[in-house]
């Protein structure tokens, strides 16, 4: 998610806009700018990496200006350079936009644009909208957003100056949050609370479709067909960490929350119903190419490494095709058999783990073509791969890793879809996946609403010193994940296995003190899951299962059961998950963990 802060009074601008932009790091950027009316003029001034590399570019005489607008950028269409940092200007030099979200029919505007004569300056979807201003604007500023507006499909936060109006700022929401921070005398434009908090406490949130015009005696706000709106102003009562954290204890559980969004980001506009399939840009890896390969090697680490179990399910069962999965660690110091006809897939949220680096090199250097499934844009993975998906997961703060494992299993089972769809898989098979991928944000608000029960649940098992987490089939990296969750954040020992494998050692740990987690969707393998359940429960241990909704058999022999929604079994892992980070999280709280950055332990281990 991108950062944005305008102010529009009589101070001087850039201190309080460089300010603001810091107040914003924490939800992570590869680039930022700022766009100033000074001496009349629009002046725009960016730079890739950090605020400081700004700050350089500005210099020690920073320009003096009352009015302006900055910007810090989550890359999704461009690289992270300089070119494509925003503010983006429109060919007269005097209309500067700053954006947040994908402007879906970038690529439709811009051709036309082009055609009209517009010359681009960068390879970004934002800069659209500089040019569609630009065409607008023969009457106010705001008119001229409006009507851009109405051309565009996709999301947006944006914020717009002209040096035509140098004290207006006109700001504008569909899809990415922004609110107007009121003054006196100034008032401000921001992504979130954290940009403005230092100056002033009361904001009015803007809603789907609204519209604000902002100059320094006040604002004035509107819907998308320009009819004037009065809303009431909010007063924020939280402290700067927890404004960062939107309101959320932790950067962890707020990111278990996001996942209903994160899950539509990584499928918006890559789902073709009518046809049955998957529409992914950016893969670089050709159908003709993608229809003669006769084998898959996804290599990854950690959680993306248990999404990779996930896939490997999907592939084979969907896509026909063979799929092995290797810790990348492993891998780099192996002597693989790579074939011109393997395709290797890396799974990396960070895009800048050491080991799966190396292993994606040691798969270019043996001749395999690679595909990266990726959160961060312009990483070192995401550069060095041939073809590649996007989570647009947005900054994933908290080191357990959460929203980009269930935004990875669903992007695996979009690339599923393609290959399946070109291979043997069917228009109707192909349709019943889509409508599937489709329900999935709204079943995983179902399971955030088990929040209570599954809180409740950490306060029996938080003295627990071992669990065990058993899963069958595509649930059963599900299991590992679980038990990684634990580990990680409450430093409570827990092992996930495949449930039938338990009888072959684990069971000797069952006893009365030993919590035993089932994943135990009404699948292919439940009946199989439910003997195992019934051997743990004869031993005495103490069952805490996940289940489909509605199911009463296992809710009797389980000493709790938490109900998730009846999705695809492939699918089913990007449910059955949430409990469990769940449990964790809420576990590790009650041990008093810090959660968010627990010991030992790095976001991304850049090293080997
Ligand atoms: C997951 O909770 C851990 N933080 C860790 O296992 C992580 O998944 C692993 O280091 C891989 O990171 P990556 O996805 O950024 O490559």
């Amino acid at each position: 998610m991108c950062g944005i802060v305008g102010y529009v009074g009589s101070r001087q601008a850039v201190p309080i806009l460089l300010q603001g932009l810091k107040r914003l790091e924490y939800r992570g950027y590869d680039s930022a700018g700022l766009a100033l009316i000074t001496d009349g003029h629009l002046k725009v001034v960016k730079a890739a990496g950090k605020i400081a590399q700004l700050e350089a570019q500005l210099g020690p005489h920073v320009p003096q200006a009352v009015t302006g607008m900055a910007h810090t950028r989550w890359a999704t269409h461009g690289a992270p350079t300089t070119r494509n940092a925003h503010p983006h200007t429109d060919c007269t030099g005097t209309v500067a936009v700053v954006h947040n979200g994908i402007i879906e029919n970038a690529p439709v505007l811009r051709a036309k644009l082009v055609e009209k004569g517009h010359t681009f300056a960068s390879d970004t979807d934002t800069e659209v909208l500089a040019h569609l201003i630009e065409e607008f604007y023969q009457g106010t500023l705001a008119e001229a957003v409006a009507a851009a507006l109405h051309e565009v499909e996709g999301t947006y936060g944006i914020a717009v100056l002209s040096s035509r109006e140098p004290d207006t700022i006109v700001a504008a929401r569909l899809g990415s949050p922004l609110l107007v921070g009121v003054g006196i005398g100034e008032n401000f434009i921001a992504s979130d609370p954290a940009a403005v908090l230092e100056h002033t406490r009361s904001v009015v949130y803007l809603d789907e479709g609204e519209m604000a015009v902002v100059t320094p005696s006040g604002y004035r706000l509107m819907d998308r067909q320009s009819v004037p709106l009065t809303k009431e102003i909010s007063q924020i009562d939280w402290d700067l960490a927890t404004v960062e954290r939107a309101g959320f204890p932790h950067f962890m559980l707020k990111e278990i929350c996001e996942q209903p969004e994160s899950i539509r980001n990584v499928l918006r506009g890559r789902l073709l119903e009518e046809e049955g399939a998957a529409k992914l840009g950016g893969l670089n890896l050709s159908d003709e190419y993608l229809a003669g390969i006769d084998r898959i090697v996804i290599t990854a680490c950690g959680t993306s490494w248990h999404a990779g179990l996930v896939g490997e399910y999907m592939l084979e069962e969907i896509a026909r095709i063979p799929v092995e999965v290797e810790y990348a660690s492993e891998f780099r110091y192996r002597s693989p058999i790579l074939t011109p006809k393997t395709l290797v897939i890396v799974i990396s949220q960070s895009g800048e783990t050491a080991d799966t680096l190396a292993a994606l090199r040691e798969a270019k250097r043996r001749g395999a073509r690679t595909l990266g499934i990726i959160n961060v844009v312009g990483s070192t993975i995401a550069r060095e791969v041939d073809g590649g998906i996007y989570l647009h997961a947005g900054p994933e703060i908290g080191v357990a890793s959460t929203k980009a494992f269930t935004s990875q299993i669903a992007a695996l089972a979009v690339f599923t879809l393609h290959l399946g769809r070109l291979r043997s898989l069917s228009i109707l098979q192909g349709r019943e996946i889509v409508q599937a991928l489709r329900m999935l944000p709204e079943q995983l608000e179902a399971v955030l609403r088990k929040q209570e029960e599954v809180e409740a649940l950490s306060e029996r098992f938080m003295r627990a010193t071992n669990v065990l987490y058993l899963g069958r089939g595509v649930n059963f990296p599900v299991a590992l994940e679980g038990a990684l969750k634990l580990k990680e954040i409450s430093y409570i020992h827990a092992e996930g296995y495949p449930a039938a494998e338990m009888k072959h050692g684990p069971i000797a740990l069952i006893d009365e003190l030993m919590p035993v987690v089932f994943i135990a969707p009404q699948d292919a393998v439940y009946a199989k899951i439910q003997s195992n359940i019934e051997e743990v429960r004869a031993r005495g241990g103490r069952v805490v299962a996940v289940v489909t909704e509605g199911d009463t058999a296992i809710r009797k022999v389980a000493d709790t059961a938490i109900e998730i929604p009846k999705t695809l079994d492939m699918l089913t892992p990007v449910l059955a998950v949430v409990p469990l980070q769940l449990f964790a999280y809420y576990i590790a709280v009650r041990r008093g963990c810090n959660v968010d950055q627990p010991r030992n332990l790095a976001k991304s281990v850049t090293v080997e």
